[in-house]
């Protein structure tokens, strides 16, 4: 029974990765500011150290006795950084920093999340590891200095680090106005209250959609994967969804017709993003990801039951068992 710091441990991934733990037996201790996750999502037994990844002191002390970190936190918003460019690196890079400093002393393995962002808008698909790097966003350009700080972690300090790419995650407890799948909570909600759904353009632009689970185990896969070379690895599905399918399959997963309206594109929006899963799958171990349908079921079960967080959740079904 080892216990794990998990960074964002309130969040839509980390509440996800945190029953996962617990589902294996393994301890949890949680560093989040709730600025974004909630108590609601908070593993019930879970210890919660409340504040921020960038303040070094307190990193230090959440990393006490831990077997390895998570590191999920930060402000997952491209918005958000155009907002505030200055904050969002605080938290974004400099949280890394602190989180990989207090990992110095024991050499505690790091796995943290680095995103799609880093590539910006790649012209080849499915895009590989080593495509260049050409993030459109400050979030995107601090998710690749967590990458290069990795680097340094690695080789001056000796810590073991993994850098996952993720693509864009959905499941349940994700808020709709998350930038990356926000458009499959609001697609679900509307076509299951038989509201009609809003494309920009023509719904042609595609993405690569990944299920929660697959993240997870993704994650826990790669404890054993981190090292001071600093591997970073894509974390996607290798399929290409356009946003007029999976409004159709969303359609189909709450049993009613598909209404889609059309809006005018939205300027800069990246045309197609499609990620490459083959040497996640080899190097984590990792089997077929979750079909789209599968876990928009999940989605649309989650939306009925009324959006609960993982404690609520867990308190329902203990009352069903
Ligand atoms: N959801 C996706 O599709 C996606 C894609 C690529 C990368 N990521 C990355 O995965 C990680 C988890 O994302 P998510 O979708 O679960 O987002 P989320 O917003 O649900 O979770 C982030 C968590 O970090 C916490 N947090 C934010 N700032 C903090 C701070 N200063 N100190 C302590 N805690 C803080 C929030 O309260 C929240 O609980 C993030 O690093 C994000 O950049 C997510």
């Amino acid at each position: 029974m080892a216990l794990y710091l998990v960074t964002g441990g309130c969040g839509f991934i980390g509440s996800h990765l945190a029953a996962a733990l617990a589902a294996r037996g393994d301890r949890l201790r949680v560093l989040d500011d709730l600025s974004t996750g909630s108590l609601d999502n908070l593993l019930p037994g879970a210890e919660l150290v409340q504040g921020d990844v960038a303040d070094a002191a307190l990193v230090r002390d959440a990393m006490q006795g831990v077997a390895g970190c998570f590191h999920l936190a930060a402000i997952a918003s491209v918005e958000r950084g155009v907002q505030d460019w200055l904050g969002t690196h605080r938290v974004n890079l400099t949280g890394t920093i602190a989180v990989m400093d207090a990992a110095r002393e024991r050499r505690v393995p790091v796995v943290y999340a680095s995103s799609a962002a880093v590539y910006g808008d790649q012209a080849v698909l499915p895009i590989t590891e080593d495509a260049p790097k050409r993030p459109l966003s400050a979030y995107g350009a601090d998710k690749l200095g967590c990458e290069q700080q990795a680097l340094v972690a690695g080789h001056v300090h000796g810590i073991p680090t993994l850098g996952l790419r993720f693509f864009n995650v959905f499941g349940p407890r994700q808020d709709p106005r998350s930038p990356y799948s926000g458009v499959i909570s609001i697609f679900c909600d509307r076509l299951s209250r038989g509201e009609p759904v809003t494309v920009f353009g023509d719904g042609a632009q595609t993405r690569d959609f990944v299920y929660v689970a697959d993240v997870v185990a993704a994650l826990l896969a790669g404890m054993q994967a981190a090292s001071v070379e600093a591997p970073v690895l894509n974390v996607c599905t290798g399929r290409a969804t356009s946003v007029v399918e999976l409004g159709r399959t969303i359609a189909a997963a709450c049993g009613v017709a598909a209404d889609i309206r059309h809006a005018p594109p939205r300027a800069g929006e990246i045309r197609h993003s499609l990620g490459n899963p083959a040497q996640a799958r080899a190097l984590l171990g990792l089997g077929e990801p979750a079909r789209l349908r599968e876990g928009l079921d999940q989605v649309v079960a989650w939306l009925r039951d009324g959006r609960p967080g993982l404690a609520r959740q867990r308190a329902l079904e203990a009352q069903l068992s």
